[in-house]
């Protein structure tokens, strides 16, 4: 077994947040080793081919010839390592329940290979708790016998990918550990990394502060989504109403209709919260009546879409612009046009989908915009998408993004 590195660290999970995370710490002066069971995703990361939109070929090779960052899928690369940050998916199961499959997987991947000393740090997303009744338990009943103290702290990761302004470095980290001497480390650590380390009480106040956060975003989604419903029902441009509604200067923060909520973070993580709350004897009411609020959203969407198309085609050619979740990313999980593509084909539909950013989407290729519809609907604004090519042609379009202005043919949720 390797020994232990000062400024060494592993990140377990390579994808949107590890890999940031992983470049934000080589800028700061630590190697990293960067751990995933995903064979070819770690090729292509060593190839100095990056999965992520917010990191560049370039920077990672530039990493990787340095000799400071390297990625592996074998787990016994962590005992090199003085921090251990677990940055893997946390998802609902088919119940729509908490799946901690992997986070587990990751505890038992990591825990025979934990040095003395060592830090590890949960990032996922999760429930309160899931520090100290899951990961913990699992560290330290399968860690070496020489690792006398490992130390632990949740630190739930906040990077909003595509974000041009909001990045690893400058997004305050919240840091709650399970004693001092784990909080001082891992307060040193992030910030070592980022401007700004915030401490709390108990690794359950920070994971309470995450789901608080995406749940804050997903209810304040479903309010505007319900409002713009009441909008057009009475003929009111619901964007011009929010734009009113911001030139007040406090208590109140703008908001915007769409699709429905997507993303591997605004449908999930309330879920957890609701869940947690059941754990607990509550009812978590106000966030599942959101959560439904917004699963009802693709229908409106399609209806409105349909109902723009002449009552005499049956089968109308419905063209979608836009499958990723939200603009500037080609991330496609969650994503809420899923369910709009599979209720417009349940009215008879034929439909198509045009991303910029994604190559392949459950399977089916994306057309160009040649493609001859009826009427299409601007589900996420690419950059670089050329939808004046539909207006030219005189095709309507729903625009769900608000980002055509006063245009023939354009209609708005
Ligand atoms: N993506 C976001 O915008 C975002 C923002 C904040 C927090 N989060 C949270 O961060 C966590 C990670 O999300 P992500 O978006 O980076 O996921 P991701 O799917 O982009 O990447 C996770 C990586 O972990 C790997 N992996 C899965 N199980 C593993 C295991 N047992 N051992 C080693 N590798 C494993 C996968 O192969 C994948 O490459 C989740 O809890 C998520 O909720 C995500």
């Amino acid at each position: 077994m390797s020994v232990q590195q000062p400024k060494t660290l592993a990140i377990i999970g390579q994808g949107y947040v590890g890999l940031p995370l992983a470049m934000a710490a080589i800028d700061a002066g630590w190697t990293v080793i960067g751990v995933d069971n995903f064979e070819a995703k770690v090729s292509q990361i060593n190839r100095g081919s990056s999965p992520v939109e917010d990191i560049s070929d370039a920077q990672l090779q530039a990493a990787i010839l340095k000799g400071v960052y390297k990625a592996t899928t074998d787990f016994s690369a962590v005992s090199q390592a003085s921090v251990i940050t677990i940055c893997v998916p946390t998802p609902l199961d088919e119940k729509r329940q908490p799946d901690l499959t992997l986070l587990r997987s990751a505890a038992i991947g990591i825990a025979p290979f934990v040095s003395n000393e060592t830090l590890v740090v949960s990032e996922s997303t999760s429930y309160p708790g899931t520090l100290r009744d899951i990961i913990i338990p699992v560290v330290n009943s399968l860690k070496p016998r020489d690792s006398l103290k490992v130390y632990f702290a949740s630190a739930p990761e906040r990077v909003n990918p595509g974000d041009p302004i909001w990045n690893q470095k400058n997004t305050p980290r919240l840091v709650g550990a399970i004693d001092e001497e784990s909080q001082q480390r891992a307060l040193a650590f992030y910030g070592s990394i980022c401007d700004a380390a915030v401490s709390v009480s108990t690794p359950e106040v920070a994971e309470a502060a995450k789901l608080l956060e995406n749940t804050f975003r997903l209810v304040n989604i479903a309010l505007i989504n319900e409002f713009t419903q009441l909008c057009s029902a009475s003929g009111i441009n619901v964007h011009e109403v929010i734009d009113a509604a911001s030139s007040k200067p406090y208590g109140f923060m703008p908001f915007r209709p769409g699709v429905g909520v997507g993303g591997h973070c605004i449908p999930v993580d309330p879920l957890y919260l609701t869940w947690w709350a059941r754990q607990n004897g509550v009812a978590a009411a106000f966030v599942e009546s959101a959560d439904s609020i917004n699963h009802a959203m693709p229908k409106y969407v399609a209806r409105r879409a349909l109902s723009m198309v002449d009552v005499s085609i049956k089968h109308p050619k419905v063209l979608i612009l836009g499958v990723a979740y939200k603009s500037g990313v080609g991330d496609v999980r969650e994503t809420p046009v899923s369910e709009l593509r599979d209720y417009l084909k349940s009215q008879g539909a034929e439909v198509a989908w045009h991303d910029p950013l994604v190559p392949v989407w459950e399977g089916s290729n994306p057309v160009d915009l040649d493609w001859n519809c009826d009427v299409a609907i601007l589900a996420t604004k690419q950059p670089g998408m050329q939808f004046n090519k539909l207006l030219t042609k005189g095709i309507q379009i729903l625009d769900c993004t608000n980002s055509i202005e006063g245009q023939t043919g354009v209609k708005s949720i």
